[in-house]
């Protein structure tokens, strides 16, 4: 069995909260109860090309545990097997320099990696195992869309953020009679929208699972109005679709692995529904960066420790290739061979997607309380 006498962490992605709390049970897990060194590279697989790290110990991690964000930064344009080289004559080519990382790891005597990120990061946690290096992977990220775990860590303290908005924003719905669009986050899944839109009171729950059909959101603001309830919350998932339409995309990040950015589909329904209810002001707030930060949650705080500890169990234990997990109340480890790529369907660049299930509990709860999807 491989000797682990010095872990490198890295995170990877697009960051969110509880990052700095894997970062926290790693580190001291491997220094209290293994007295193993620990080093963390900075700006995700960057920092393991260009040498950028720094040593991790108790003194290092104290005070984070509750922080968001990550004490070692991030980054998602760092995919070390497909790497944008600039040439000579200035044009960019495409390049697999993980030869070198995993060269770079040997000359700074790391034993074993731990990689927290979301499904780009883990895909390339993957294939530096496939390349012999001892890695375990840790899933993050706010939209909670990652296979095989049932939750990601960061989902819940994103979720708080929504539920505190739509909070507000009911007082001042009522105040003014008007319908109120709240676009989030969560790429092509809607677990943000959904659960964010249950725990949140929202009236009408869009989600990229169920396609919307405009008329049926304007059915249901009638609704609440011939109730005597004269204002309406309209929760949307970035990539939420009309039937038989497309996803709204804001931008493309074209050295990003994956280069689409979604966004502005509320700002889309909310002129639409304008038109259509003419009678009441519809107005749009979009909650963007505001999930991924914030004051870490208890939840996270306590499962990004579960996952670092575990974590650093398996390295000691000699297992590699491993994703820690959460199943049921229970932390364990499944291959990342089973992780990247296994969604319920791939459709995205990188890996498969976990998808909201259109006829499951948390869908099935929000009808039997009258909530729409606009379906
Ligand atoms: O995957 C996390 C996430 O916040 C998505 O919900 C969102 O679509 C995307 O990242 C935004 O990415 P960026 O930080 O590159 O704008």
């Amino acid at each position: 069995m491989k000797e682990i006498r010095k872990i490198g962490i890295i995170t990877g992605g697009g960051d969110c909260s509880g990052l700095n709390a894997v970062i926290n049970g790693i580190t001291k897990a491997a220094v209290t109860k293994y007295a193993v060194e620990v080093v963390g590279f900075t700006k995700g697989f960057t920092g393991l090309i260009n040498h950028n790290f720094r040593d991790l110990d108790l003194k290092a991690v104290s005070g984070i545990l509750h922080e968001g964000g990550t004490i070692l930064k991030s980054s998602n344009k760092d995919n070390l097997f497909n790497y944008p080289v600039r040439q000579k004559d200035g044009s960019i080519e495409y390049k697999d320099i993980s030869d070198e990382a995993v060269k770079n790891l040997k000359y700074l005597g790391v034993d074993g990696l731990i990689v927290i990120g979301g499904d780009g990061t883990l895909t390339s946690a993957r294939d530096f195992s496939r390349k012999g290096v001892s890695v375990i992977g840790v899933p993050k990220t706010i939209d909670n869309d990652l296979p095989k775990t049932d939750v990601t860590f960061g989902f819940n303290t994103s979720l708080e953020t929504i539920c505190d908005a739509l909070d507000k924003i009911h007082t001042t719905a009522y105040s003014h009679d008007r319908v109120m669009v709240v676009e989030v986050m969560g790429r092509l899944s809607g677990w943000l929208a959904l659960e964010g839109g249950l725990a949140g009171s929202a009236d009408v729950i869009i989600i990229p699972e169920i396609p919307y059909d405009i008329n049926k959101i304007v059915d249901k603001v009638a609704q609440r109005d011939a109730f005597g309830r004269n204002f309406t919350i309209i929760i949307v998932s970035e990539g939420a679709t009309p039937i038989g339409g497309k996803v709204t995309v804001r931008e493309h990040v074209e050295d990003s692995p994956d280069t689409v950015r979604l966004g502005g589909v509320g700002d889309i329904i909310t002129r639409q529904l304008q038109k259509l209810i003419p009678h009441h002001e519809v107005r749009y707030t979009n909650l963007a960066y505001l999930q991924r930060g914030g004051v870490t949650s208890q939840f996270d705080r306590s499962l990004g420790l579960m996952f670092g500890v575990h974590a650093v169990d398996l390295l000691m234990q000699g297992k590699t290739g491993q994703m820690v997990q959460l199943k049921g109340r229970k932390i364990s480890e499944i291959p990342l061979e089973a992780v990247v790529g296994s969604g319920d369907i791939g459709e995205t660049s990188v890996g498969g997607k976990k998808l909201v299930k259109v006829n499951g509990q948390l869908v099935k709860t929000a009808r039997a309380i009258g909530i729409s999807f606009g379906d």
